[in-house]
């Protein structure tokens, strides 16, 4: 595997060797995924889905998400669980933000980059359609997925803006939770598709990592006193991940908490390519592809004191 990186984009593989150079990274960022799925309790009891889905697959419970599971069918457009918005086909690790967001029924929540809504509706299921979640997206063509995805899942709850996400820095200390679920060079997603690392390049990163910064410190200026804001990607570059949770360390009050699911992960990394973080950065989930055998991914949690 490692061959076949090297020989596919040799820059993309020094610089994530540097990062992880274990025999198992690099076998696993090409492994096929794990098909898996989120029941959807918005639209029918969680146990009647289950029950339904168990005459025709095989379900085995996905540990950090109660409502998640591992299945063994990649035919999406046949099951009718999923035509009906029962159940939505999503990658494991994509699951773990909104469970560390923790939403609760009647809060006001901003998705600050939300298409096409993976996330979203699993907020809304966990808000139980009560309050107000803000569905944002700076792209229509993503925007128009996005809506149609929160009618198919029976969201209720939700405005639908499309905005680029630095927009909401000037509703000062208003939303009681923010995810901020950032663009990024997907990295992760390798073993969806190899694409992500053909067309990797080192400017797309120090570009997304710019971009993110902005973003964080709108999210964060957005988010009420005591409020939690999520940070997360799908890639493993340090540049997009620790680098843009120590920016707003830095350049703000906030605090980091740990993060305590059931599953395994790598320390998160305070030195790369000449720049130094913050040992707090170690309170943050990094998620590499062998951890868990799912996607990359990074997720912090940010507290306003
Ligand atoms: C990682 S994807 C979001 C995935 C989504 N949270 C989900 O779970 O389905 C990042 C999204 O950010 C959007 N985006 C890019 N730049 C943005 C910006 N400046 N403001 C808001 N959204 C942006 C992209 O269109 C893309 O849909």
């Amino acid at each position: 595997m490692e061959e076949l990186f090297r020989e596919v984009n040799l820059k993309f593989y020094k610089r994530y060797s540097k990062l992880d150079d274990s025999k198992e990274f690099w076998e696993l960022m090409k492994a096929p995924l794990r098909q898996s799925i989120r029941i959807n309790t918005l639209k029918a009891p969680f146990d009647y889905i289950v029950k339904r889905l168990k005459e025709r697959y095989e379900l085995e419970p996905i540990p950090w998400v109660k409502e998640g599971f591992f299945i063994n069918t990649r035919e999406f457009s046949t099951m009718i669980e999923h035509a009906l918005g029962l159940v939505f086909p999503q990658e494991a690790s994509s699951m773990i933000p909104p469970v560390v967001l923790d939403p609760k029924p009647g809060e006001l929540i901003l998705d600050m980059a939300a298409a096409p809504g993976a996330k979203t509706t699993q907020i809304a299921q966990y808000m139980e359609n009560e309050g107000c979640l803000v569905a944002n997206d700076m792209k229509k063509w993503r925007v128009n997925i996005l809506r149609s995805n929160l009618n198919r899942f029976g969201v209720l709850n939700a405005l639908v803006t499309q905005k680029d996400g630095t927009y909401f820095g000037r509703f000062k200390e208003t939303f009681d939770k923010i995810l901020l679920d950032a663009p990024c060079t997907s990295v992760g997603m390798v073993r969806k598709s190899f694409k992500f690392a053909k067309d990797w390049k080192i400017d797309r990163v120090y570009m997304y990592s710019k971009i993110q910064k902005k973003l964080i410190l709108a999210a964060y200026k957005a988010l009420k006193p005591g409020g939690t804001l999520v940070y997360s990607t799908c890639t493993v570059d340090p540049f997009e991940n620790e680098e843009v949770v120590d920016f707003l360390l830095m350049k703000t009050d906030a605090k980091l908490e740990k993060i305590k699911l059931p599953l395994k992960s790598t320390p998160p990394i305070l030195e790369f390519d000449g720049h130094k973080y913050s040992e707090e950065v170690k309170k943050c989930l990094r998620l590499h592809p062998q951890d868990n055998n799912t996607e990359a991914f990074f997720v912090a949690k940010i507290r306003k004191p």
